[in-house]
């Protein structure tokens, strides 16, 4: 699986909207606020350069008015091209002019990806009683006062890109997501270090975190099987994932990022979604 990864900040950016579609600029007309539309600007430009280094399309103006983001009900955004569903998973994150995005080929039944940008900074201890596992909570607890903050973004991060490859969003209790890291973060880390993520029945799925420049980023990948309701815009797994006889392992093999602009250090290959 080949999974396609761009980062861009507010100056990438065109100054005009000659390169958005027809829906986007009827949705950008709708937004009140500045710093929305400007977030939601630098979204859509990331989302659309990296769908087209994925899928080497012509660096047009027409090509990129054709490539729409659009959002579904759940407010997952959704690739079209002329049109039509373009056949890939995409996710998007943007927080204080630096947007990242995701993006790798689906079919109906996965895989599906979710990917989330987050500051590092501080949090209250009621934030942490109330959105993290007991699991988590002892893991900040006992980690290195130096590196709290850092944790906690990485385990938040991942929360997020979770319910955003399922396509659940903060309606879900952050609390019935537990996030698992091999390797406490510290400063100084570079590269991309694995985690794991267990929702609901679910087999514990696989993601990569990394940071740099005080963000935290990661990347969840949900390699199955299950659907997306066009009517709900929820994600319902598919009966199989639960049973034990199906291992996630068989389904997607390695996954490999690639990517302009990366974080630091981006390894070409993140390793094999098995985690650790
Ligand atoms: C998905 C969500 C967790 C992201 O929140 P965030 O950390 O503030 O913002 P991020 O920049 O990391 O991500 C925002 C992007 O996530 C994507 N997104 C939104 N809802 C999503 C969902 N249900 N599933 C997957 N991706 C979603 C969108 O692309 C959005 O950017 P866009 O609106 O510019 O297209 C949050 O928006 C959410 O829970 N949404 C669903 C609940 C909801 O609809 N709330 C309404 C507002 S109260």
């Amino acid at each position: 699986m080949l999974i396609q990864w761009q980062e861009q900040n507010e100056t990438d950016v065109p100054a005009d909207d000659g390169w958005l579609g027809s829906w986007e600029l009827a949705t950008l007309a709708r937004m009140r606020f500045a710093r929305r539309r400007a977030e939601w600007r630098l979204g859509r430009w990331t989302a659309k350069s990296v769908v087209s280094a994925y899928l080497r399309l012509p660096a047009t103006l027409e090509t990129l008015r054709e490539l729409e983001i659009r959002s579904a009900p759940s407010g997952a955004p959704e690739v079209f091209f002329a049109n039509g569903l373009a056949g890939l998973t995409l996710s998007l994150s943007h927080r204080s002019g630096l947007a990242v995005c995701a993006v790798t080929r689906a079919r109906r039944l996965g895989p599906a990806l979710g990917c989330d940008l987050e500051r590092i900074e501080p949090h209250s201890d009621l934030f942490l009683a109330d959105y993290f596992t007991i699991e988590e909570q002892s893991l900040v607890r006992d980690s290195a006062s130096g590196d709290r903050c850092r944790l906690v973004a990485v385990l938040w991060s991942a929360k997020e890109s979770l319910l955003k490859a399922l396509h659940l969003g903060l309606r879900v209790d952050t609390c019935s997501v537990n996030v698992t890291l091999e390797l406490p973060p510290v400063a100084g880390n570079t590269g991309w270090y694995p985690l794991r993520v267990q929702y609901a029945e679910i087999r514990p799925l696989c993601g990569w975190w990394s940071e740099s420049a005080g963000f935290v980023r990661t990347l969840v990948v949900v390699p199955f099987l299950g659907g997306i309701s066009s009517r709900t815009g929820r994600f319902s797994l598919a009966r199989d994932v639960l049973g034990a006889d199906h291992p996630v392992e068989s389904v997607a093999g390695d996954v490999m990022v690639a990517g302009a602009r990366p974080p630091v250090n981006i390894p070409r290959k993140l390793g094999p979604l098995r985690g650790f």
